[in-house]
């Protein structure tokens, strides 16, 4: 696709666009907002975000009832358009990229969050980085009901902090760390749901704490998942009687210590590569830092050079070179 026939075009739409007539030109420029909130699954909070307006606005316009500057909302909204279209057509230039695999790491990690949930248990999941953790984190969370996720960060791992993430992920909103401790309570107790922690290493000890009684109380299910300092966290480095409490709750635990031969060969094969040396090629990138961050890269690169050849050892070649950024 052109890109510079494709811009011209939309700005002389942008102009035919303005409206004459609103009552004849609302409903195509509505249908448009609803099909493409609908085909990002946006909600009117996010979509009103991108473009640069309130919710009430947006509500409002989508109703037909926006009481502002209609004319100046619309130009909003069809330059929010028009950006989507762009992206449209800068992402048909790429090839495809599968997204989810069921790699045989993410098994074992999907297999221990099953027990978890079911169970009402908690349990921790720590490995290197690049295992494919996250990605299963996001598969269960998404085809489970009652999962809620919550990513700590350096700058989120305080009580207070963590608290705010978890009542995020749980849709819960209270100033003040009891009350919003109790709101996260009553919204687990009796879903028979799942609490999953990722970067869990980030936690304090007081929210490490705070989690563990918030299981205690509500038997809701718990993981913590994170790098390898995950468990040694859990447990205080030895099992000092500070941590007894939190490490005697641990149901069941999964060490994760590298991307395995298997993960490769269904991530290469999503890929359509299947040959010897091809894959020992990626099996070499899966022990290098980034595990199987490094070996998406290289099979997108390599896919991107293919063009539409698909990926041959050479371009798996070319592509790991020039990721020479170590993780
Ligand atoms: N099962 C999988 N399906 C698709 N991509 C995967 C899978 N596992 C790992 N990857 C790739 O590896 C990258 C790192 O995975 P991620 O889940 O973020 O690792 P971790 O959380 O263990 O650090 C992902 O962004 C993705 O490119
Ligand atoms: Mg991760």
């Amino acid at each position: 696709m052109n890109a510079k026939l494709d811009s011209v075009q939309i700005e002389t739409d942008l102009e035919a666009l303005v409206p004459d007539d609103r009552a004849l030109s609302h409903p195509p420029l509505q249908d448009r907002v609803r099909g493409l909130m609908e085909r990002r699954s946006l909600s009117q909070a996010r979509a009103a975000t991108e473009i640069g307006a309130s919710v009430t606005a947006l509500s409002q316009w989508l109703n037909g009832k926006y009481p502002g500057d209609v004319q100046a909302l619309e130009v909003k909204i069809r330059q929010w358009l028009a950006a989507q279209d762009r992206h449209d057509a800068a992402a048909g230039l790429l090839p495809s990229r599968p997204n989810f695999f069921r790699s045989p790491t993410v098994e074992k990690i999907l297999a221990v969050f099953s027990y978890a949930q079911m169970m009402g248990d908690v349990v921790c999941v720590y490995g290197h980085p690049g295992v494919g953790k996250t990605k299963a984190i996001q598969q269960y969370r998404d085809s489970n009901p009652s999962v809620w996720t919550a990513t700590i960060s350096p700058n989120s791992a305080s009580l207070g902090a963590a608290l705010e993430e978890v009542g995020d992920a749980v849709g819960v909103r209270e100033i003040g760390r009891r009350k919003l401790a109790r709101a996260i309570r009553r919204r687990v107790e009796n879903t028979r749901g799942l609490l999953i922690v990722d970067e869990a290493q980030h936690l304090s000890v007081a929210a490490l704490e705070e989690l563990r009684s918030i299981h205690d109380a509500t038997g809701v299910g718990l993981a913590f998942v994170g790098n390898p300092d995950v468990y040694a966290r859990l447990t205080g480095g030895e099992r000092s009687l500070r941590f007894a409490q939190l490490y005697s709750r641990i149901g069941m635990r999964l060490f994760l210590k590298g991307a395995t031969l298997g993960d490769v060969r269904v991530l290469a094969s999503a890929w359509g590569v299947k040959g010897a040396e091809e894959i020992a090629l990626l099996r070499e990138v899966a022990e290098e830092p980034g595990a199987l961050r490094g070996v998406s890269k290289v099979l997108v690169l390599a896919a991107m050079a293919g063009g539409g050849e698909g990926v041959t050892l050479k371009g798996l070649r070319q592509a790991r070179a020039n990721l020479n950024v170590k993780e």
